[in-house]
């Protein structure tokens, strides 16, 4: 029996759907989205052998929950939106999803069922030339992290009025009427397949306003793809203009609810995520410059621009030269292996180490004391010492010079020579809140990169500030 609310919605539905598929079909959106494709479109088994050509509606939606009187498999009853199963499982609050909880799963996952086997990779291998991985969009999301779709759903609920109840999380981010297939396109950001959640009648990246060479332009430094070094992303293509042109913006696209003041709640790490300022006054890997000590002016006075030792493609930071990344340059948009969505391969090079652990909360006096995994990732644009041939380190992810190479031209924010056990010089208070080193062992303990080092994140230098350096405080994210 439907209940009420669905009995309702089901009404509606053939209204709208009966005005509105003129639009869908005459527009043309429909016939030239990756679903309504006759050639790559959709096309489960049971609606196929009752003779619907591929890519059309009735794939997805079932009018009378039945065709020829019967339900075809997979039964589940009437859906809302006369779906061929329930849109969103909103029990389902965390991952790992079953095929039952997202009627996407049907198709967007490895199946045996009456859907469709749709292949799909993650951002490191559809634009970052990564090896295989995952295969499908259900797989990505069943990883060590991922979006966690429940909580998508609530926010998207409150925040766009266009989303209801019977809403799908995905859809969140994609219009399933009008999404392309940009990993089979990358050079061609007409083929996009998202749309902001804010304008969710059209796709994002679409228009030639919305990529992020058109938004950031040389600010915006496509990464290298291939171990080669001459190809970039999102193409593997070698021409960095049409790369830039290519890269939808995704700044626009995560801050449409990633926003400097939404209140975003997660399941998954039980509690309320950081908020994200990517603007002028905000972080320096967004539109912030970085703010070097170095090189001062006739007058001493420190000129803003300078610093970062980075890594190619990237320049030296310079007084002309400020980059703005994207969010997908460190990110997965659906889950990874590792914590936080970072993705497992950035800048022509798999991450050294599969971060699942981002900090320790508590220094055992061990060396290593503590978990620097983090570093693995900073590694990827940042030099750390063995690859800017300081102090002859020979191992990876090892990170003095940044934080006290000596050198006056150089910027660092704890300067006065490498630290000397037990030199408090160089230290943040030992077991303070902002511990760089642990000293409660014996020898210097490893720092907790992600005390200092996190979106939003500003670091008070006491203990250890260069002498003549009159600022204390700095951006450290
Ligand atoms: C429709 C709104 C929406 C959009 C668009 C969106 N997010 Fe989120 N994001 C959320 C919500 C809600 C959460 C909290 C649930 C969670 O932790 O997964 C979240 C959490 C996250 C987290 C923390 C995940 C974790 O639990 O470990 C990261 C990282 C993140 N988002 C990155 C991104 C990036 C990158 C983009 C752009 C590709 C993006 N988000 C776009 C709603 C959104
Ligand atoms: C890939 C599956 C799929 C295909 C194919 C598909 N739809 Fe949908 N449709 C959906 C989903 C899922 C929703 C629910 C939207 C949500 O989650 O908010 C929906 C919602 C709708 C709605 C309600 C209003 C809206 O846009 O949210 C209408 C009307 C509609 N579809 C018409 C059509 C027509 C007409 C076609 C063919 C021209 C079609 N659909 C093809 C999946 C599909
Ligand atoms: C927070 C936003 C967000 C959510 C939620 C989300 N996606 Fe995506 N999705 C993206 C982004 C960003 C991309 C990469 C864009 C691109 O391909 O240009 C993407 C890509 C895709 C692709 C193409 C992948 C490829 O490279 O071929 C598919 C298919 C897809 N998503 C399906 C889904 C399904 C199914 C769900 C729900 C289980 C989902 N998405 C949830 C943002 C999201
Ligand atoms: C009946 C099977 C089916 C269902 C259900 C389905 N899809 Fe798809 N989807 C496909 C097929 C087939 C393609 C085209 C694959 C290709 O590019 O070869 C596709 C393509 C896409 C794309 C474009 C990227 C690409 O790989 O082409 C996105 C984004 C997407 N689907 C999202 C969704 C979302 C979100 C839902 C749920 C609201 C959904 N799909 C439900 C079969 C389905
Ligand atoms: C330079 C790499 C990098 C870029 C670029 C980046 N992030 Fe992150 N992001 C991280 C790291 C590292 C973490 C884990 C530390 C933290 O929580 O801040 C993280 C965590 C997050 C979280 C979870 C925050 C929390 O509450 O712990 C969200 C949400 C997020 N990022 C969104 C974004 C969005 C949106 C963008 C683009 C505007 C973006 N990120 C760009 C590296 C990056
Ligand atoms: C006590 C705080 C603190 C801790 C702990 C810390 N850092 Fe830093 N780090 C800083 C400050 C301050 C800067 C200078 C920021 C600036 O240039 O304005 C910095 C700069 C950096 C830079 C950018 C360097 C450049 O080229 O300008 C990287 C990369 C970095 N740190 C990585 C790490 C890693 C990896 C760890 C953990 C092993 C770590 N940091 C631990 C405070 C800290
Ligand atoms: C995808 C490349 C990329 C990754 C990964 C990355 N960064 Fe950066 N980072 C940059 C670039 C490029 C700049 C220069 C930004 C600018 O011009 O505003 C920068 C700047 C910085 C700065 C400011 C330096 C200054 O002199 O003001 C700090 C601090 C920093 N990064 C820390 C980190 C840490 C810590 C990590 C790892 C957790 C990290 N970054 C990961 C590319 C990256």
């Amino acid at each position: 029996m439907l209940s009420p609310a669905i009995f309702f919605r089901t009404m509606i539905f053939i209204l709208i759907f009966v005005s509105v598929w003129p639009t869908l079909i005459c527009a043309g959106s429909y016939a030239d989205s990756a679903h309504g494709s006759g050639t790559i479109g959709v096309n489960r088994g049971v609606p196929s052998d009752k003779g619907y050509v591929q890519g059309n509606c009735g794939h997805c939606h079932e009018q009378h929950a039945s065709i020829d009187g019967v339900e075809p498999s997979p039964g589940n009853g009437a859906a809302a939106y006369s779906l061929f199963y329930q849109n969103f499982n909103s029990a389902a609050m965390s991952s790992p999803y079953a095929e039952t909880d997202n009627f996407c799963f049907f198709c967007h996952s490895t199946l045996t069922s009456s859907g469709q086997s749709v292949a799909n990779f993650d951002y490191s291998h559809s634009f970052g030339c990564g090896t295989l991985g995952e295969m499908d969009i259900r797989a990505t999301m069943n990883q060590f992290s991922s979006h966690n779709l429940y909580d998508v759903y609530t926010f998207a609920k409150a925040e766009f009025s266009w989303f209801s109840d019977s809403s799908n999380p995905c859809n969140a981010c994609h219009n399933p009427h009008l999404a392309k297939d940009n990993a089979g396109n990358p050079q061609d950001p007409t083929f996009s397949a998202i749309s902001k959640p804010s304008d969710h009648a059209n796709l994002w990246g679409a228009g030639a306003t919305e990529t992020m060479g058109n938004r950031f332009g040389l600010d915006y430094e496509p990464l290298f793809c291939d171990n080669s070094h001459t190809t970039r992303e999102p193409t593997a293509g070698s021409d960095v203009i049409q790369a830039r042109n290519s890269t939808p913006d995704y700044v626009g696209f995560c801050t449409d609810c990633h926003t400097a003041t939404a209140n975003i709640y997660s399941t998954s790490l039980g509690r309320y995520l950081k908020k994200i300022d990517w603007g002028m006054g905000g972080e320096k890997h967004g539109e912030a410059r970085t703010d070097s000590r170095y090189p001062r002016n006739s007058s001493g006075v420190p000129i803003i621009g300078g610093g970062a030792a980075v890594q190619a493609p990237y320049a030296p930071v310079s007084l002309t030269q400020d980059y703005t990344l994207s969010c997908l340059d460190c990110h997965e948009p659906h889950g990874s292996p590792n914590g936080m969505l970072l993705r497992r391969r950035i800048n022509s090079g798999d991450l050294g180490k599969t971060i699942t652990a981002l900090d320790e909360s508590a220094d055992d006096g061990v060396i290593p004391n503590d978990n620097k995994d983090i570093g693995y990732l900073c590694m990827r644009c940042h030099q750390d010492d063995k690859t800017r041939g300081a102090y002859s380190e020979t191992e990876d992810n090892v990170w003095r010079y940044v934080h006290h190479g000596s050198e006056i031209d150089w910027d660092t924010p704890y300067c006065g020579g490498p630290a000397t056990f037990p030199d408090t010089k160089l230290t943040c208070d030992g077991d303070g809140a902002l511990r760089c080193h642990g000293w409660s062992g014996n020898g210097m303990g490893t720092p907790h990169c992600t005390d200092c080092h996190y979106h939003g994140s500003v670091v008070t230098i006491t203990n250890g500030k260069c002498a003549n350096d009159p600022d204390s405080t700095r951006k450290t994210f």
